[in-house]
């Protein structure tokens, strides 16, 4: 994870590194960093533990002028959060600088490596080794800083996006990246240039970008174009893409948190995700991607869904869909699982992975595994332009918008979009789905947005419901048939930004273990709306209701039964089985939210986790 900026060009460079690292916190946010050439030649380097509000608060009585400079905010993986861990990392003589985001796996035997020759290292991560490599190499062969960082890439194992200036060459800005994301802004006289981890911290200064490729190292120079080398040495092409970002999804839009603007960000974001795609007047679905490889797709024995988080969960729908009207056997895989598998593929399988960041660190490895074996991979993504976007065969993006808060909400009621609209599509294709199966689904469907704001305008009652669960200290939520990856779904919310400890489970499994730790203490949340399991559910319900457990339902408006038996329940509107998962999900993001909120956590930035986990 960690967020990385650099700029080097005519304007002042501390405005634009500081507010490209607030816009990259959610990759990381336990310690920032930033290094600039001042005006007057000298570099100056101001670090903070915390938050990059703290760096900016340490920077701002200091020299901060300057015109080239590169930030970072951290996600600590090789040492403690701390100002000496913080990056940029220096080499011994302060002659070389960097920032990296990523992991060098090697670091202890180049560490060890460079002890010998003398080397001494002040903190305890792998970044100070690829530093002072980078040092030793300059040193050793005296070639310049382009070469330096290519041979020492060279020597390195393990992923990195680093951005390297040199005190002799203060006029070249040096990136490079493998299997962590980096893209470059360019203007069309090359007088600037704009690095950052994703998008967002460029796309107010220049839609031209340019998309580094796994071990490409690139060039940035005051007055020449960009340019790209291979670790070889090769010179490569750039190829520059026009990147169009709603800027205004990058702010809180006068909400307190970025997750509940994202939470009520839904029902508009999900019209933009079945824009054109959604032909309701007609009654059908398109989707570019399967037209385009309907060939593979109907040739397909198996899909294997391979995602982690809350993008697996929205994967187990998937499956229920995809089984239902496209009668394929689907797996759903944990992607860090997946990727060290002995699997079998063959040649008619599909594996498609889902991920709102498009970075994630195992996702990226199990489809390139996935591609080594033969599979077709089919790339369910957010972000655009991002590393498994680009990896996949072909794909459906969700089109939700950039997602800031940490724990993610409209990207899964985007994903499981995509995903009807794919189970529709391609079971319309093959003939498994009955015509008026698919016309009924499509209708409810383009419907759903409404009935979402209509869901939403119960967040009073639900504040009000958190507010006796702050003393909570585990949760139960169970769901059945479609429900179950919602339960699933909830627990994780709540876990990630209120710290109380949540299981997800299907309701009839309770009374296997669960059951056992209910008391008068317990909160169970049950996922009870009008479907083909309800009868079963209020079986559950019943077990939980003679052992005192707390309830509170999520159940389909004007439900009585339900009603008279829990302590909480939270309506949403009546809609098919399978686009239960798209209402009864809100009322527990919400949930979460305002317990998080009730108990003073910080929501948008929970401790530990990280937005986009681009490590393994
Ligand atoms: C992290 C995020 C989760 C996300 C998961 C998978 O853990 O905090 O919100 O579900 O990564 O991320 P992806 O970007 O692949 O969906």
């Amino acid at each position: 994870m960690c967020g990385i900026v650099g700029y080097i060009g005519k304007q002042e460079a501390y405005p634009i590194l500081i507010n490209g690292l607030r816009k990259l916190e959610y990759r990381g946010y336990d310690s920032a960093g930033c290094a600039l050439y001042s005006a007057s030649g000298q570099l100056n380097i101001y670090k903070a533990k915390g938050k990059v509000a703290d760096l900016d608060a340490v920077a701002q009585d200091k020299d901060i002028s300057g015109t080239m400079g590169i930030a970072h905010t951290r996600w600590a993986t090789h040492g403690a959060p701390s100002t000496i861990n913080a990056h940029p990392h220096c080499c011994g003589t302060g002659r070389v600088t960097l920032v990296h985001n990523g992991i060098i796996e090697n670091y202890a035997t180049l560490r060890e490596q460079l002890i010998q020759k003398g080397y001494e290292f002040q903190s305890e991560t792998d970044t100070e080794v690829l530093v002072q490599l980078v040092a030793y190499t300059l040193e050793k062969t005296g070639t310049d800083i382009v070469n330096a960082v290519r041979l020492a890439l060279n020597q390195v194992i393990g992923a990195y996006a680093i951005c390297v200036i040199d005190r002799e060459q203060p006029d070249i800005l040096v990136c490079a990246r493998k299997s962590s994301p980096m893209v470059i802004g360019v203007v069309p006289d090359n007088s600037e240039f704009f690095v950052a981890s994703d998008a967002s911290p460029i796309a107010q200064y220049t839609k031209d970008m340019v998309y580094i490729d796994d071990e490409q190292i690139a060039v940035c120079q005051r007055g020449s174009a960009l340019r790209l080398l291979s670790l070889q040495g090769k010179e490569m092409e750039a190829n520059v893409q026009q990147v169009d970002l709603d800027l205004s999804m990058l702010s809180k839009g006068g909400y307190p948190h970025f997750m509940l603007k994202e939470i009520f960000d839904q029902p508009q974001v999900l019209r933009d995700c079945m824009r054109g795609r959604l032909i309701a007047d007609e009654k059908r679905v398109t989707l570019s991607a399967v037209e385009e490889h309907r060939d593979v797709l109907l040739r397909a024995r198996r899909i294997v869904i391979v995602s982690c988080g809350t993008s697996w969960h929205a994967g187990l729908i998937g499956k229920q869909l995809i089984e239902k009207f496209c009668k394929i056997p689907v797996e759903v895989a944990y992607a860090s699982e997946y990727r060290y598998s002995d699997t079998v593929i063959e040649p008619t399988d599909v594996v498609m992975a889902i991920s709102q960041s498009g970075e994630t660190a195992d996702t990226m490895a199990a489809i390139e595994m996935a591609k080594e074996k033969g599979a077709f991979v089919y790339g369910i993504v957010n972000a655009v332009g991002s590393s498994i976007a680009r990896a996949s065969h072909a794909g459906t993006y969700i089109h939700v918008g950039p997602e800031i808060g940490v724990a993610s909400t409209k990207a899964f009621t985007g994903q499981v979009t995509v995903l009807v609209m794919f189970a529709l599509a391609l079971g319309h294709l093959k003939g498994t789905i009955s015509q008026s199966e698919y016309e009924d689904t499509i209708a409810e469907l383009e419907i759903i947005p409404d009935k979402i704001q209509k869901t939403l305008q119960q967040n009073a009652k639900i504040e009000s419901i958190a507010s006796y669960f702050t003393y909570a200290h585990n949760f139960l939520y169970l769901g059945r048939g479609f429900n179950y990856p919602v339960a699933l779904e909830g627990a994780l919310k709540l876990k990630e930004i209120s710290y109380i400890h949540a299981e997800g489970y299907p309701a009839a499994e309770m009374k296997h273990g669960p059951i056992a730790l209910i008391d008068s203490e317990m909160p169970v949340v049950f996922l009870a709306t009008h479907h083909q399991l309800y009868e079963k559910i209020l079986s559950n319900m019943q077990e939980v209701i003679s052992r005192k457990g707390r309830i509170t339902a999520v159940v389909t408006e004007g439900d009585e039964q339900v009603k008279h038996l829990v302590d909480n329940y939270i309506e949403v509107p009546p809609t098919l089985m399978t686009l239960a998962p798209l209402l009864s999900v809100i009322p527990l993001q919400l949930l979460s939210y305002h317990v998080a909120v009730a108990k003073g956590l910080d929501v948008d930035q929970p401790r530990n986790l990280a937005k986009s986990v681009t490590v393994e």
